[in-house]
């Protein structure tokens, strides 16, 4: 199949392209479209059918659930079998915007969706277009980052065309998102809530509603093996590019001093102040005291090394507050939890 490009920079001139999307989405089809954190791969949510192609497109295993995603708050009901009683203080403090509740779900979602669970992961996204294609569709959308199985999440148009050209109907090019990682997934099917996937939604913010919030095990250390897991994603090894990742702990001058004195070749990640420090070749990821700053950059740099063909990542970390925690638990993930402090 041919995959269109729709070019979206504004919701009224692009009307024609929007419109496009929407009918696509409509009729069923695939589209990949622009959301705050990253580009998600969309269709009906409610269609066994739209849900079955989204997991062929991405070659995702099908036990894994996808989010739904909701334009306004009366459109949750009909998804879920009873109301959290947490859930409206949620949705006022933090929808729309990043964060995905795992509720039990009603027979409305069907198992193809769910990836065959009894609960569903609904998310009101707040980027203006993600909205309007949801509101123009008539129907939530199922949407799991736009991403081959195992790759990054794309943060633009050209990272969705690359994994999913050929495979899908539309790929909506609404420029770079804004946060650069996926959602703060939590669920209320636990006593107490548990965060699944630390996102842009900090633990610090959740607590004001959820004071007694638990991260889940399996969120910083590796689960141990046939483990009951909460989320099916943490199985599976996520963000990865093909270089074996290896993660850094160490200060500029230290991180310098050991890559001086590691095997060739190797590439490294590492931030803007360690420029004229670290040896060629580097990427950058932002800058080190400033979260917001990596997540944005993270799934570019790490696509950059597979364009450069690196074989051998050294990542430098550093300690980090806030969305910096959702930064270190995709680089845990990408680097299969291989960390070492020279
Ligand atoms: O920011 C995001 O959340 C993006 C954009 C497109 O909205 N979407 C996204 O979807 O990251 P995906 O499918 O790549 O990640 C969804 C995660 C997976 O780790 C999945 O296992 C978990 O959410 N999840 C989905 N439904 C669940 C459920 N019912 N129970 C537990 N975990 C669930
Ligand atoms: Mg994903």
């Amino acid at each position: 199949m041919t995959t269109k490009l729709l070019q979206i920079n504004d919701l009224e001139k692009d009307k024609a392209a929007l419109e496009d999307a929407a009918a696509l989405l409509r009729a069923g089809r695939l589209v990949a479209i622009p959301t705050e954190t990253v580009y998600g791969l969309a269709a009906n949510a409610l269609s066994p059918d739209a849900s079955k192609a989204i997991y062929a497109a991405k070659g995702r295993p099908s036990d894994n659930p996808l989010i739904v995603h909701i334009s306004a708050y009366e459109q949750l009901e009909p998804l879920i079998r009873q109301e959290a009683p947490q859930m409206a203080a949620l949705a006022q403090r933090f929808w729309p915007g990043p964060l995905t509740v795992v509720l039990p779900k009603s027979d409305l979602v069907p198992p193809e969706t769910s990836g065959g669970l009894d609960t569903v992961a609904v998310r009101m996204p707040s980027h203006p277009i993600a909205r309007a294609l949801i509101t123009l569709a008539g129907v939530p959308l199922a949407a799991p980052s736009a991403n081959r199985s195992g790759s990054p999440s794309p943060t633009c148009a050209a990272h969705c065309m690359h994994d999913l050209e050929g495979r899908v109907d539309a790929v909506v090019d609404g420029g770079p998102c804004g946060v650069g990682v996926e959602s703060t997934v939590i669920t209320l099917c636990t006593q107490p809530p548990r965060l699944l996937r630390p996102g842009a939604v900090t633990l610090e913010m959740l607590r004001e509603v959820l004071p007694d919030i638990e991260i889940d095990p399996g969120v910083f250390a590796p689960l141990p093996e046939n483990a009951v897991v909460s989320s099916p994603g943490m199985k599976y090894r996520h963000y990865a590019p093909k270089a074996r990742v290896v993660l850094v702990r160490a200060a500029a001058a230290p991180f310098a001093e050991f890559l001086k004195r590691q095997e060739k070749p190797f590439g490294a990640l590492c931030f803007e102040e360690d420029i004229g420090m670290v040896e060629k070749p580097y990427i950058v990821y932002g800058r080190e005291k400033d979260g917001q700053s990596q997540a944005a950059a993270l799934f570019g740099a790490l696509r950059q090394a597979d364009e450069y063909a690196w074989e051998l990542v050294y990542v430098r970390i550093a300690p980090g507050e806030g969305v910096g925690q959702a930064v270190y638990n995709r680089l845990l993930r990408a680097s299969g939890f291989s960390e070492i402090t020279p």
